[in-house]
Protein backbone atom coordinates (compact mmCIF):
# COMPACT_ATOMS: atom_id res chain seq x y z
CA UNK A 1 0.00 0.00 0.00
CA UNK A 2 1.53 3.34 -0.97
CA UNK A 3 2.20 5.56 2.08
CA UNK A 4 -0.64 8.07 3.25
CA UNK A 5 -1.31 10.52 5.34
CA UNK A 6 -5.02 11.82 7.21
CA UNK A 7 -5.05 15.27 9.00
CA UNK A 8 -7.74 15.07 12.01
CA UNK A 9 -8.01 18.72 13.56
CA UNK A 10 -11.13 20.45 15.41
CA UNK A 11 -11.88 21.49 18.76
CA UNK A 12 -10.68 20.45 22.37
CA UNK A 13 -13.53 17.06 22.97
CA UNK A 14 -14.61 16.66 19.18
CA UNK A 15 -13.85 13.38 19.56
CA UNK A 16 -10.61 13.46 17.70
CA UNK A 17 -8.73 11.05 19.39
CA UNK A 18 -11.12 8.63 19.82
CA UNK A 19 -12.13 8.40 16.36
CA UNK A 20 -8.44 8.63 15.29
CA UNK A 21 -7.07 5.72 17.17
CA UNK A 22 -9.84 3.31 15.77
CA UNK A 23 -9.66 4.68 12.13
CA UNK A 24 -5.80 3.68 12.73
CA UNK A 25 -6.29 0.12 14.08
CA UNK A 26 -8.54 -0.16 11.08
CA UNK A 27 -6.43 1.23 8.29
CA UNK A 28 -3.57 -0.46 9.97
CA UNK A 29 -1.63 2.96 10.35
CA UNK A 30 0.03 4.68 12.99
CA UNK A 31 -1.66 7.34 14.98
CA UNK A 32 -0.06 10.59 16.34
CA UNK A 33 -1.71 12.93 18.91
CA UNK A 34 -0.43 15.81 18.54
CA UNK A 35 -2.06 17.13 21.64
CA UNK A 36 -0.66 14.95 23.77
CA UNK A 37 2.91 16.82 22.81
CA UNK A 38 1.97 19.74 23.90
CA UNK A 39 0.87 18.09 26.79
CA UNK A 40 4.53 16.71 27.55
CA UNK A 41 5.77 19.95 26.75
CA UNK A 42 3.57 21.55 29.32
CA UNK A 43 3.77 18.91 32.27
CA UNK A 44 8.02 19.60 31.61
CA UNK A 45 7.48 23.18 32.37
CA UNK A 46 5.73 22.39 35.55
CA UNK A 47 8.06 19.37 36.68
CA UNK A 48 10.77 21.43 36.20
CA UNK A 49 9.32 24.59 36.57
CA UNK A 50 10.18 26.47 33.63
CA UNK A 51 9.79 30.37 33.26
CA UNK A 52 8.40 30.29 30.09
CA UNK A 53 9.32 34.25 29.48
CA UNK A 54 13.30 33.39 29.79
CA UNK A 55 13.65 32.24 26.33
CA UNK A 56 17.19 30.96 27.57
CA UNK A 57 15.84 28.72 30.23
CA UNK A 58 13.05 27.77 27.26
CA UNK A 59 15.06 26.53 24.22
CA UNK A 60 17.42 25.01 26.50
CA UNK A 61 14.49 23.10 27.84
CA UNK A 62 13.69 21.99 24.09
CA UNK A 63 16.49 21.18 22.98
CA UNK A 64 17.62 18.60 25.17
CA UNK A 65 13.32 17.16 25.57
CA UNK A 66 12.92 13.67 24.36
CA UNK A 67 8.87 12.76 23.08
CA UNK A 68 8.71 9.29 21.88
CA UNK A 69 5.55 7.14 21.18
CA UNK A 70 5.54 3.64 21.47
CA UNK A 71 2.30 1.55 21.58
CA UNK A 72 0.55 4.21 21.31
CA UNK A 73 1.82 5.20 24.76
CA UNK A 74 3.93 8.59 25.34
CA UNK A 75 7.15 8.92 26.90
CA UNK A 76 8.42 12.05 28.11
CA UNK A 77 12.40 11.60 28.55
CA UNK A 78 12.03 7.99 29.08
CA UNK A 79 9.12 7.52 31.16
CA UNK A 80 5.32 6.85 30.38
CA UNK A 81 3.23 10.09 31.28
CA UNK A 82 0.34 8.73 29.15
CA UNK A 83 -1.91 9.29 32.48
CA UNK A 84 -0.44 12.28 33.99
CA UNK A 85 -0.54 14.45 31.23
CA UNK A 86 -4.70 14.44 30.96
CA UNK A 87 -4.75 15.70 34.59
CA UNK A 88 -6.69 19.60 34.93
CA UNK A 89 -3.30 20.73 35.94
CA UNK A 90 -1.57 20.31 32.38
CA UNK A 91 -4.64 20.71 30.88
CA UNK A 92 -5.15 24.21 32.30
CA UNK A 93 -1.83 25.44 31.14
CA UNK A 94 -1.63 23.69 28.08
CA UNK A 95 -2.95 26.54 25.73
CA UNK A 96 -0.66 29.06 26.58
CA UNK A 97 2.37 26.67 25.88
CA UNK A 98 0.76 25.92 22.81
CA UNK A 99 0.70 29.26 21.79
CA UNK A 100 4.67 29.85 22.05
CA UNK A 101 5.77 30.14 18.92
CA UNK A 102 9.50 27.54 20.14
CA UNK A 103 7.43 25.40 21.57
CA UNK A 104 5.49 24.93 17.94
CA UNK A 105 8.76 25.13 15.93
CA UNK A 106 10.27 22.28 17.94
CA UNK A 107 7.11 19.81 18.08
CA UNK A 108 5.94 20.61 14.12
CA UNK A 109 9.71 19.32 13.34
CA UNK A 110 9.38 16.29 15.36
CA UNK A 111 5.60 15.63 13.80
CA UNK A 112 6.60 16.07 9.82
CA UNK A 113 9.73 13.54 10.85
CA UNK A 114 7.51 10.87 12.06
CA UNK A 115 5.16 11.36 8.77
CA UNK A 116 7.99 11.47 6.52
CA UNK A 117 8.55 7.32 6.85
CA UNK A 118 5.12 6.05 7.73
CA UNK A 119 1.68 6.41 6.72
CA UNK A 120 -0.45 8.33 9.65
CA UNK A 121 -3.46 9.85 11.40
CA UNK A 122 -2.53 13.11 13.34
CA UNK A 123 -4.72 14.28 15.01
CA UNK A 124 -4.64 18.32 16.40
CA UNK A 125 -4.86 21.76 15.38
CA UNK A 126 -3.04 23.06 12.66
CA UNK A 127 -2.14 19.41 11.05
CA UNK A 128 -4.47 20.02 7.71
CA UNK A 129 -3.03 23.49 7.54
CA UNK A 130 0.67 23.44 8.55
CA UNK A 131 2.30 20.23 9.75
CA UNK A 132 1.30 18.27 7.09
CA UNK A 133 -0.34 20.65 4.27
CA UNK A 134 -0.27 17.71 1.53
CA UNK A 135 -2.14 15.06 3.71
CA UNK A 136 -4.41 13.19 1.98
CA UNK A 137 -7.29 13.52 3.39
CA UNK A 138 -8.32 16.63 6.42
CA UNK A 139 -11.03 16.07 8.28
CA UNK A 140 -12.41 19.14 10.50
CA UNK A 141 -13.98 17.51 13.10
CA UNK A 142 -16.44 19.47 15.54
CA UNK A 143 -19.46 19.20 18.30
CA UNK A 144 -20.84 21.94 20.05
CA UNK A 145 -19.20 23.34 23.38
CA UNK A 146 -21.96 21.78 25.35
CA UNK A 147 -21.69 18.28 24.02
CA UNK A 148 -17.71 18.47 24.11
CA UNK A 149 -17.89 19.82 27.96
CA UNK A 150 -20.01 16.61 28.67
CA UNK A 151 -17.79 14.26 27.70
CA UNK A 152 -15.05 15.77 28.85
CA UNK A 153 -16.82 15.55 32.38
CA UNK A 154 -17.68 11.73 31.79
CA UNK A 155 -14.41 11.01 31.23
CA UNK A 156 -12.54 12.56 33.92
CA UNK A 157 -15.26 11.34 36.21
CA UNK A 158 -15.01 8.09 34.97
CA UNK A 159 -11.10 8.08 35.87
CA UNK A 160 -12.22 9.01 39.37
CA UNK A 161 -11.31 12.88 39.02
CA UNK A 162 -13.65 15.66 40.73
CA UNK A 163 -14.86 18.10 38.32
CA UNK A 164 -17.88 20.19 37.91
CA UNK A 165 -19.41 20.82 34.56
CA UNK A 166 -19.54 24.34 34.54
CA UNK A 167 -15.47 24.29 35.50
CA UNK A 168 -15.30 21.88 32.05
CA UNK A 169 -17.46 24.10 30.28
CA UNK A 170 -15.69 27.01 31.16
CA UNK A 171 -12.04 26.20 30.55
CA UNK A 172 -13.22 24.43 26.80
CA UNK A 173 -14.91 27.94 26.09
CA UNK A 174 -11.57 29.22 27.09
CA UNK A 175 -9.05 26.88 25.21
CA UNK A 176 -11.19 27.27 22.16
CA UNK A 177 -10.77 30.88 22.28
CA UNK A 178 -6.90 30.50 23.15
CA UNK A 179 -6.67 27.96 20.69
CA UNK A 180 -8.33 29.75 17.51
CA UNK A 181 -6.95 33.21 18.60
CA UNK A 182 -3.07 33.02 18.93
CA UNK A 183 -1.08 34.23 16.39
CA UNK A 184 0.88 30.87 15.11
CA UNK A 185 -1.05 28.19 13.45
CA UNK A 186 -4.26 28.47 14.88
CA UNK A 187 -6.98 25.82 14.93
CA UNK A 188 -8.56 26.90 11.57
CA UNK A 189 -10.35 24.72 9.09
CA UNK A 190 -7.88 24.02 5.65
CA UNK A 191 -9.60 24.91 2.83
CA UNK A 192 -9.58 21.40 1.42
CA UNK A 193 -11.05 20.12 4.68
CA UNK A 194 -14.05 18.30 5.02
CA UNK A 195 -16.43 19.31 8.21
CA UNK A 196 -18.02 16.63 10.42
CA UNK A 197 -20.21 17.12 13.12
CA UNK A 198 -19.95 14.43 15.80
CA UNK A 199 -22.78 16.12 17.97
CA UNK A 200 -25.69 13.93 18.27
CA UNK A 201 -23.51 10.84 16.62
CA UNK A 202 -22.35 7.67 17.84
CA UNK A 203 -18.84 6.75 18.04
CA UNK A 204 -19.09 4.05 15.04
CA UNK A 205 -21.23 6.81 13.14
CA UNK A 206 -18.66 9.00 13.45
CA UNK A 207 -16.09 6.45 12.07
CA UNK A 208 -18.26 5.16 9.18
CA UNK A 209 -18.78 8.44 8.20
CA UNK A 210 -14.97 9.23 8.11
CA UNK A 211 -13.63 5.90 6.69
CA UNK A 212 -16.12 6.49 3.64
CA UNK A 213 -14.39 9.80 3.06
CA UNK A 214 -11.07 7.89 3.47
CA UNK A 215 -12.20 5.47 0.88
CA UNK A 216 -13.53 8.19 -1.83
CA UNK A 217 -10.37 10.46 -1.25
CA UNK A 218 -7.61 7.27 -1.55
CA UNK A 219 -8.88 4.82 -3.52
CA UNK A 220 -8.40 0.98 -2.16
CA UNK A 221 -8.71 2.30 1.18
O1 LIG B 1 -6.05 17.80 21.84
P1 LIG B 1 -5.68 18.23 23.25
O2 LIG B 1 -6.85 18.80 24.01
O3 LIG B 1 -4.96 17.19 24.01
O4 LIG B 1 -4.64 19.44 23.01
C1 LIG B 1 -4.03 20.09 24.08
C2 LIG B 1 -3.71 21.53 23.70
O5 LIG B 1 -2.68 21.57 22.72
C3 LIG B 1 -4.87 22.36 23.18
O6 LIG B 1 -5.01 23.51 23.96
C4 LIG B 1 -4.48 22.76 21.79
C5 LIG B 1 -3.02 22.46 21.68
N1 LIG B 1 -2.68 21.85 20.40
C6 LIG B 1 -2.19 22.66 19.42
O7 LIG B 1 -2.10 23.87 19.61
N2 LIG B 1 -1.79 22.13 18.23
C7 LIG B 1 -1.91 20.82 18.00
N3 LIG B 1 -1.52 20.33 16.82
C8 LIG B 1 -2.43 19.97 18.99
C9 LIG B 1 -2.82 20.52 20.19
Amino acid sequence: MKKISIAIDGPAGAGKSTIAKIIAKKLNIEYIDTGAMYRAVTLKILRDNIDINDKEQLLNMLNNIEIKFVNNRIYLDGLDVSEEIRMPHVGKYVSQVAAIKEVREKLVLLQRNIAKNSSVIMDGRDIGTNVLKDADVKIFLIASVEERAKRRYKELKQKGIEVSYEDILREIEKRDFIDSTREVNPLKKAEDAIIVDSSNKTIDEVVEEILNIISFKIKGC
